[in-house]
């Protein structure tokens, strides 16, 4: 049984993790223990109590509390903040009970001393993946309205009185994902969303370590959030030497009218710990999306091609028939046209919104180019933005009200669009009526869902409560148009892309099956992005094209071998492309399809990060650790140079294996101990099939 309930509170195991909580002699929930797994439960240190006194200071300020709410001498940064029709804008809450419920789960009820709040705070345990999920949920048990302004998720706590490093992501549009480190110290550090999106300048998601942890070995405590709208993310030292990693909808701007009998439920948080370095960390949440999150987890993804670098809005029937026969050629899947194909899309400043195929280029509708690429033998594939309007659309004229705004202020365009309202029922009932008539009228297996601006003037006129209510309600409105046409078209492949890596999170992986990971397809620039989202997401959900981008620079072999560390696109304008180059690309093409399911279904391991070697290396190894790939990039290396050993990681230390390109076998601990030594030139790069014998 993985929860335990104890006179010391309760115990959370996984695999090989404990997480520990019980109350304090201050009668605050607290934080007891998270890290490796301890025998017994007597092993479980108790709640720590306060220290006895500390002038300007309460005992709450003093207490790692599960999930503190504002109120009283405490200054830390709280999880909950409330106002209470009479104006009282403080909390104090109590314990007053607790469920172990089926699935693992733990429901722990705090109320108000005064006030009809009620507050559960819902933990469960995912034991195989070494993860404890948590969420709250604030319910007014009262009869007056209160008015939530902040109301986070969780808050983690790591072991008190050491000082650790903060792992995470930053970047901005075409640079998404660059790993960042830094050390934690007394006082706040936040990352946040203020975009309506998830973003493409940070994410939710961090890994803590002491300063000492590496790819294969040390202490990492590492979590996200499942949202796709507006998010923060706290990581506080407190000047008790307290440090805490908060995250939760973003309070910025934020309202919640909460009405009498309602409650607010928060997105959920996962996190982790293991002793095994980001590696580990990585691989863990990688499992956990394949199997739990992602609606097909383990279906492998079909190589597909993409328009957009080739025609951008210059697509009809003729241009695409002919890419299409092309991309077949070479061994591609699935045909996806990108922007350019509905009504009134000549260029950005027209046509969102209009959800059906633009007559002057495809005069016969779409179906005849869907019969033609289903011929060649390849699913078809459609990009849309359903959330965007230009004003130059027919929605927009109909309905000038559907769009997020204030009424007295100029609507500022971006892209040309506006924002649809998502957060209003007739929007998204609009929106799912325009896009099932297109599923259900077209053999369409992929849709490729674009966002392409970030949010401005985020006003909502006839709001129902408060209109700060919009950043959430947006993003329910998304889920359920997302989720409902999935549920009417299950066999669709969906893939989330704002210009690039705009929205990737857990939230929205439940209802998309993969990301598209930046704009930036310049292959040495992705083998950094490609290094970061990696930290999170599995390879099944990277979708990486081959472009024509720096092709004066970099071989096609390069550019391959780069994106085949994902799931395998081709954007390149094949027009263009010379016989060789095509013979090329379908070497590759059926090379990845050799090795695919170990890159999308394997486990990663990243050798030599592009962050810091000019010799870059990851591998991927099989469930059952009997095959794998080496990849490796060499960029620049000023000569004469000896590359340095590459040491593979994951196989079974006793059995032996074969690396291609290498002679006779070796052990695996020869392999990952003794290392390999590659011989590549500058700009290179190389894959390798591993295998047992
Ligand atoms: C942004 C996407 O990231 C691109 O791949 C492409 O689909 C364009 N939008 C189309 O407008």
């Amino acid at each position: 049984m993985p929860i335990h309930a104890t006179e010391q509170g309760w115990i959370l195991e996984t695999q090989s993790t404990g997480y520990a909580l019980g109350l304090n002699a201050a009668g605050l929930l607290a934080h007891r223990y998270w890290g490796a797994r301890l025998p017994r439960p007597e092993d479980y240190p108790p709640a720590p109590d306060p220290m006895p006194w500390v002038s300007f200071n309460g005992a709450a300020h003093l207490t790692p509390e599960e999930y503190p709410a504002y109120g009283g001498l405490k200054y830390i940064d709280p999880c909950l903040k409330v106002s209470f029709a009479d104006g009282t804008r403080d909390l104090a809450l109590h314990f007053d009970s607790a469920d172990l419920r089926e699935g693992n789960a733990l429901d722990i009820h705090l109320c108000d001393d005064v006030y009809p709040l009620r507050v559960t705070l819902h933990y469960r345990v995912h034991e195989a993946y070494d993860l404890i999920e948590r969420a709250a949920t604030i319910t007014n048990d009262g009869e007056t309205p209160i008015t939530l302004e902040r109301v986070w998720s969780a808050q983690w706590h790591l072991p008190r009185g050491d000082t650790y490093r903060f792992t995470h992501v930053s970047g901005r549009w075409a640079d998404e994902m660059r790993l960042q480190r830094e050390p934690l110290v007394p006082g706040i550090k936040t990352l946040e969303s203020r975009r309506l999106t998830t973003s493409h300048h940070s994410n939710p998601w961090f890994a803590i370590d002491r300063g000492t942890a590496d790819e294969r070995q040390g202490e990492v405590w590492f979590g996200v959030l499942a949202w796709s709208g507006n998010w923060k993310l706290s990581a506080e030292v407190t000047d008790f030497s307290s440090t805490r990693i908060s995250l939760g909808v973003n309070d910025w701007d934020f309202a919640w009218r909460l009405a009498p009998g309602d409650h607010f439920s928060t997105p959920a948080s996962y996190a982790g710990y293991t002793a095994d370095g980001f590696g580990d960390a990585s691989r863990r949440l990688h499992d956990f999306i394949r199997d739990t999150v992602l609606p097909h987890g383990h279906t492998i993804h079909k190589v597909l091609y993409n328009s957009w670098e080739a025609t951008f809005f210059d697509v009809d029937e003729e241009s695409q028939a002919r890419l299409a026969e092309i991309a077949a050629q070479m061994g591609v899947e699935l045909f996806v046209m990108d922007d350019g194909w509905f009504h009134g899309r000549e260029m950005d400043n027209a046509g969102l919104g209009d959800w059906w195929p633009d007559a002057r280029k495809f005069p016969r509708g779409l179906t005849p180019l869907i019969e033609k690429v289903n011929a060649l033998g390849m699913d078809f594939g459609l990009w849309i933005e359903p959330e965007m309007v230009n004003p130059d659309s027919d929605l927009y004229r109909q309905h000038p009200d559907w769009v997020i705004h204030f009424p007295t202020r100029p609507r500022t365009e971006s892209r040309n669009q506006l924002i649809l309202n998502f957060a209003r029922t007739d929007v998204q009932d609009y929106i799912i009526g325009q896009i099932d008539k297109l599923l259900s009228d077209h053999n369409i297996a992929f849709i490729k869902w674009d966002m392409n601006r970030n949010v401005s003037e985020p006003g909502w006129p006839d709001a129902p409560g408060d209109p700060r209510e919009l950043w959430v309600r947006y993003v329910y409105g998304l889920y359920r148009v997302w989720e409902t046409l999935r549920t009417r078209h299950p066999d669709v492949i969906w893939q989330s892309c704002s210009g690039g890596g705009g929205r990737a999170d857990l939230g929205i992986l439940r209802v998309a099956d993969q990301i598209w990971v930046s704009d930036n397809t310049g292959a040495t620039a992705r083998l950094f992005i490609q290094d970061g989202f990696s930290h999170i997401f599995p390879a099944n959900t990277m979708e990486a094209w081959v472009t024509d981008a720096l092709n004066n620079q970099l071989s096609l072999e390069f550019r391959f071998h780069v994106s085949m560390c994902g799931s395998l696109g081709v954007g390149g304008h094949l027009l263009r492309w010379t016989e060789a180059q095509r013979a090329e690309a379908a070497k590759w093409i059926a090379r990845y399809k050799d090795i695919r399911h170990i890159v999308q279904l394997g486990d990663l391991y990243r050798l030599r990060s592009p962050r810091d070697h000019a010799l870059s290396a990851l591998q991927y190894v099989s469930k059952d650790r009997a095959e794998g790939v080496l990849f490796a990039f060499r960029t620049f290396i000023p000569d004469p140079a000896q590359l340095p050993l590459i040491y593979l990681d994951g196989l079974d230390p006793d059995a032996l294996y074969e690396v291609e390109g290498f002679p006779g076998s070796r052990s695996g601990q020869a392999w990952m101990k003794a290392g390999a030594q590659l011989d590549l030139s500058d700009f290179q790069s190389t894959v390798r099939r591993i295998r047992r014998i």
